[in-house]
């Protein structure tokens, strides 16, 4: 059953009915000022930081589970009745409810009673401050009376604070009220310089800024009793909870439209210039009035809006396939880059699942997030990876997290999860071939942030891989610290004490765990490193690094397979994790993916023999999960992996992030017809249709699908922010697609199903161009080993680097040669 569809058109999912399994949520912003809003007008907004500037309360985990939102009411005056055009938190039954989430806004609309209500909500670019505008329209044969009520809880700007110290909050929350625009300042009289303004485009026939006298006592959003009886009643907050409310009435001919403007914002005054006249404790409004007033006006509100989708418009523009598949084109072209967007901007802070107030930036998760954004905005790439390289250890290890508004390592968490270095180096790796902008390796940049460590980024890269070099356990595999890639595999912890945090607790030391995943993931940063060495004419760096890359794929060889896969680990004691041997977690999904993807067992056979038993163990009809069998009890040496229930997260979920390692695996191994399979299992879009199981989000990947242990397989958690959609993306655009940034050109090399004919992408690659065809025969299968470029034939796969003069690129490529012929010849 679905809630909705695809509008590919238009690029949004229109969801048209408001009970969803989950409230199902989209973004506002893209720069500084953010916001997430749900099908039903729930979710809150926030300055660059969720924690410590969070304009709007939101309620986690509440019942409903989604409470607080940017909510407006309707009254029809003449009969008191009155409803929320968004369903929630009213719940009347509305007519032709729709809600169409698209890139950066969305828009709810309903009708009631004869009474239509569209809202539009977005932030437009260059701004701090969201829109909602309302268009009321009276459907009727009869002239409507109405009054419209907007509403915010403000939050007092640090959301954890916020939550939890009433003691103090309570009594500090202030607002001013002037031209009936309403400013809220709390703590602005001491140290804050920043202040949030509610307007209106209206005349107002009232307003409210205390909760309680909107609500009144014992009353909750879903029956305001302001709006129950009709007029406001103009409260100014004394501390208690601060909160907005404008009250507009509306006269409206039969057929009459009328729209009003709604505009939430921050603003910053600089310190020394806070109060106008100077002296006294009022707001100095000269420098934020004038944005309002120009937003107030529809005309800008249109230009913004439709500067909004022109902005997607070009940013889709720079990767696009037409496949004939819908859910391909549809994910590729629409959805994913959206999402992509999303993780860069957000990382793992804000959305249903995530509070905000929670984790910083990591260091492996931004990274990785950048394989799938770097070409939409490769300058914002930069800028990022020269964060995250600034909070690197002098070792070459890394904080794992740290904190969007300071950039500095977080020391709560600290460091020691020994697969993160590695990611630095794939994650510039990828801003190279994207780019071409070797400039990058010569920034110089701190260790730790420590002003006087500056050191070039190119040697940021070098100590990545010496990190893991340095850390070698007995069979010659990195040690695994914390834990790699999954946090929640915590070989040093053994924690017996509630509360405690698996990922930076280690009770014992001295322990020789290793990870085989690391070992993988090596491989292929080694190579990358060697790569870059060579472009920059360092032959003996290009040396050391491929032959360190050759030494641990000889341990991996030696010591990381077992008969029909890779092994996971070695636990702390030495003994394999993801082995026959055991009798829970005999085969992980991790090693098998990140080997295959780094070229190791293609040559003998092994890739294929494990991506068999991926097929065999692992393979689901909702996903491939993490591992089986699923862990039963609690294993003190395995660490949080085995606290979950089976099915569910780490413990044997369909964990969505390392699938996409197994689709390239198949790539390598020259499979299409699996690779594919794999990437449509898990494809929001061609799940769109179990979405009662599903429950999440239909257009966008979630971090989890519960797998077959599950009491609920196939319910997905944790939709948006996750790696997974850099990586699905990588994994259809570079691989099954095949359109593959490297250094020296575009290489061309689908790889995709049997049945497949012809495919055509677009794509704009170092300041030109590139429209591909791929010519292949439906039932045929093989390699392109010829191209006609321009017209001009070129033997291979690699579209050189254009020359300054050519705009527009003409590449035909032709699926020809039997796959036989260039498995082994595959880099
Ligand atoms: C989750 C992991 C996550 C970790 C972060 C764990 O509880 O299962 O997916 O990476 O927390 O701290
Ligand atoms: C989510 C974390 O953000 C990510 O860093 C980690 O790799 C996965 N969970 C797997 O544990």
């Amino acid at each position: 059953m679905r809630y909705g569809h695809f509008d590919d058109v238009r690029r949004e999912y229109v969801i048209t009915r408001p009970d969803t399994p989950l409230p199902w949520i989209n973004y506002l912003g893209s720069e500084d000022y953010f916001g997430i809003i749900s099908n039903t007008a729930g979710g809150y907004s926030f300055y660059r930081d969720a924690r410590l500037r969070r304009l709007t309360r939101y309620r986690y985990n509440n019942a409903p589970l989604d409470l607080g939102g940017r909510y407006v009411y309707l009254r029809d005056d003449a009969s008191g009745d009155y409803w929320s055009p968004s369903w929630q938190p009213t719940q009347r039954d509305l007519d032709d409810y729709t809600c169409r989430h698209g890139l950066g806004y969305s828009i709810i609309s309903s009708r009631y009673q004869g009474i239509r209500a569209e809202t539009l909500y977005f932030v437009p670019a260059g701004e701090t401050l969201e829109v909602w505008r309302v268009r009321v329209t009276n459907e009727r044969a009869v002239p409507a009376t109405l009054s419209l009520f907007s509403s915010v809880e403000f939050c007092l700007w640090d959301a954890q604070d916020d939550a939890t110290n009433f003691q103090r909050n309570y009594s500090v929350g202030e607002v001013e009220v002037e031209d009936g625009v309403i400013y809220h300042k709390t703590e602005y009289r001491e140290r804050r310089n920043h202040f949030a303004f509610f307007a209106c485009s209206e005349p107002l026939a009232g307003f409210d800024t205390q909760r309680d006298a909107f609500l009144g006592p014992y009353r909750s959003w879903d029956r305001p009793i302001g709006v129950e009886r009709g007029f406001a009643s103009n409260s100014i907050a004394h501390g208690w909870q601060p909160s907005g409310s404008h009250h507009v009435r509306l006269e409206l001919r039969p057929g009459e439209t009328r729209e009003i403007v709604f505009l939430l914002g921050y603003a910053e005054n600089p310190a020394d210039a806070k109060f106008d006249p100077p002296g006294s404790q009022t707001i100095d409004k000269r420098r934020v009035r004038p944005t309002i007033a120009r937003y107030l006006q529809p005309d800008v509100v249109a230009d913004a809006f439709e500067a909004l989708q022109s902005r997607w418009t070009d940013l889709l523009g720079i990767c696009r396939a037409e496949t004939g598949n819908e859910h391909v084109d549809r994910m590729v072209n629409i959805w994913n880059p959206y999402q992509c967007m999303v993780t860069f901007n957000m990382s793992r802070s804000a959305s249903l699942f995530e509070s905000g107030i929670g984790r910083g930036m990591g260091f492996r998760d931004t990274s990785q997030d950048l394989l799938g954004f770097v070409h939409l905005v490769p300058a914002r790439a930069r800028e990022r990876l020269l964060d995250v390289a600034s909070t690197q250890l002098p070792t070459g290890g890394a904080y794992h997290q740290y904190q969007p508004l300071t950039k500095r390592g977080n020391n709560d968490v600290g460091s020691g999860f020994n697969d993160d270095p590695a990611w630095l180096v794939v994650s510039v790796a990828a801003y190279l071939k994207e780019t071409g902008d070797s400039s990058i390796l010569d920034e110089a940049l701190p260790f730790d942030n420590q002003p006087g460590t500056e050191r070039p980024l190119y040697e940021h890269l070098q100590r990545s891989i010496q990190y893991t070099l340095d850390r070698l356990g007995p069979h010659g595999l990195p040690l695994i610290g914390r834990a790699d890639w999954n946090d929640c595999l915590n070989l040093n912890c053994f924690s017996e004490t509630p509360g405690e945090s698996f990922q930076t607790t280690e009770n014992r030391s001295g322990g020789v765990a290793e990870s085989v995943f690391i070992a993988a993931l090596f491989v292929l940063a080694a190579g990358e490193l060697a790569a870059i060495a060579g472009l920059r004419g360092d032959a003996a760096e290009a040396a050391r690094s491929l032959a360190a890359a050759s030494e641990m794929r000889r341990a991996v060889d030696q010591h990381g397979w077992d008969g029909a896969w890779f092994r996971r680990a070695y636990d702390f004691f030495g003994r394999p994790v993801g082995s026959a041997e055991n009798d829970e977690g005999q085969i992980f999904i991790e090693p098998q993916g990140m080997c295959v993807l780094a070229g190791i067992g293609i040559d003998d056979g092994r890739a294929r023999t494990a991506l068999d038993s991926v097929r065999e163990r692992l393979a689901t009809p909702h996903g491939i999960v993490l591992l089986q069998p699923a862990f039963t009890r609690y294993h003190l040496h395995l660490g949080e992996i085995s606290t979950y229930p089976g099915g569910y997260k780490e413990n044997a979920g369909v964990f969505c992030h390392t699938n996409p390692w197994v689709m390239i695996g198949e790539t390598r191994v020259r499979n299409g017809d699996a690779a594919l399979d794999y990437y449509l299992r898990i494809n929001p879009s061609a799940r769109e249709d179990l979405s009662e199981t599903h429950r999440g989000e239909p257009y966008v990947y979630a971090q989890m699908i519960a797998g077959a242990d599950a009491a609920t397989p196939g319910e997905a958690k944790n939709t948006w922010l996750t790696g997974t959609a850099a990586w699905n993306f990588v994994a259809i655009s570079q691989w099954i697609l095949g359109i593959r940034p490297e250094h020296d050109g575009l290489r061309i090399d689908p790889c995709v199903p049997v049945a497949w004919g012809d495919f055509t992408a677009t794509r704009r690659f170092r300041g030109a161009t590139y429209r591909i065809a791929v010519r292949k025969r439906p039932g045929t299968s093989g390699c392109v080993t010829r191209l006609r470029v321009d017209g001009r034939t070129i033997e291979g796969n690699l579209v050189p680097l254009p020359s300054s003069t050519e705009a527009v690129i003409e590449v035909e490529a032709f699926v020809d040669a039997p796959v036989e012929d260039v498995v082994e010849a595959t880099p």
